[in-house]
């Protein structure tokens, strides 16, 4: 069967190649990939920045952002041949940690953790995979190929998770958020916002196009400037870009018991920053500062709830570029009008 594949630690290197039908002992369930979304991490990835093939191999299947259709389901699974899957990403280290030990694999304390299409397990770039019944999420029919944005909506379901919990430490009546970056995953934080009830404002840095499009199909603000001039002392800012100096305006500009939840990845960066004044910020107004990565099977049905609930419409919006397989490299490349760029499979 067809896969792209990547050698992890080399740029550029993917290609389209045959591989093995997935072995057995991958589990019992048969799924048929669909549709692959591309994300930041595949970009890196790609570039020889990050990810580990399967040890002992040179290559790794890429893909992490998947939807397939089950071929083959053991009864009493609770999944039958049909179904609409998603395949977790993370799965927790062997030995296991505390945390992998309860399920909660993406709070790994030994880092042993693996991951489909990044860390030592093949991803779901391939026409088919096996899993274990407990590794996929079914997602919504009435979904269908837009489960393709599952995975990303899990990470922010995560990070609005955490920072729910955060803001509960005390009497907590958040009423603004600001969501920096509307690529993607800040267009899913901005929906679970808008969920949420809370009055929300997004801010990237194009003026026109799908982004502020996107956004005020929500119901929330688009805007171009900084987080200060967007909303004044925000409850809640999820950050969404990894910039570095759009963190530390995060943490000056949150409200008083506010809540600043990191989810973009950055690379190396040094900025010139008050670190007194960043300290005395948080401690006099009682402020969070959370990080948050990856997501576990609850977070997955937390996702799974807020695409059921989303305009379909909306959604399918988001996934503004689709790729045949055998065109994977125009996918890999970004375009600067690009929201969600998908790989089909099998199509
Ligand atoms: C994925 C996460 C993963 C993280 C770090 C992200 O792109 O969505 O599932 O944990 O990369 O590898």
């Amino acid at each position: 069967m067809k896969a792209i594949t990547v050698t992890p630690g080399k740029a550029d290197a993917a290609q389209i190649e045959d591989i093995d039908e997935p072995a057995e002992s991958d589990g019992p369930v048969l799924v048929e990939t669909l549709a692959v979304g591309i994300c930041g991490t595949d970009a890196e990835i790609n570039a020889g920045d990050y990810g580990w093939a399967p040890p002992g191999h040179a290559r790794l299947v890429l893909g992490h952002e998947s939807i397939g259709r089950v071929k083959e389901a053991p009864s009493g699974s609770g999944l039958a041949a049909g179904d609409y899957v998603v395949g977790i990403v993370r799965r927790p280290d062997p030995e296991p940690c505390y945390s992998c030990a309860v399920g909660e694999w993406d709070f790994c304390r030994n880092g042993k953790y693996t991951e489909h299409g990044i860390k030592e397990l093949d991803g779901f770039m391939r026409e088919r995979y096996r899993a274990q019944p407990d590794a996929l999420v079914k997602v919504d029919p009435s979904l269908g190929e837009l489960g393709v944005l599952l995975e990303p909506t899990s990470v922010v379901a995560k990070a609005w998770d955490e920072t729910w919990k955060m803001g509960n430490r005390a009497t907590w009546r958040p009423r603004t958020a600001v969501v920096t970056g509307a690529g993607p995953i800040g267009l899913l934080a901005a929906l679970i916002g808008k969920q949420k009830g809370l009055e929300v404002h997004v801010i990237d840095q194009v003026s026109d196009g799908l982004k502020p499009e996107l956004v005020g199909a929500l119901g929330a603000t688009y805007h171009t400037g900084s987080i200060e001039e967007a909303c004044e002392s925000p409850d809640v800012v999820i950050e969404c870009t990894g910039v570095a100096s759009l963190v530390f305006d995060a943490i000056e500009h949150v409200g008083s018991g506010g809540v600043v939840c990191l989810t973009g990845v950055s690379s190396a960066h040094r900025i010139e920053v008050d670190a007194g004044m960043v300290n005395r910020e948080m401690v006099l107004q009682n402020e969070a500062v959370v990080g948050s990565v990856n997501a576990n099977r609850r977070h997955y049905e937390l996702a799974a709830d807020a695409l059921a609930q989303a305009d379909h419409d909306w959604l399918a919006k988001l996934v503004n570029r689709r790729v045949a397989m055998g065109n994977f490299s125009e996918a890999l490349s970004r375009k600067p009008e690009d929201v969600k760029v998908v790989i089909e499979i099998n199509k």
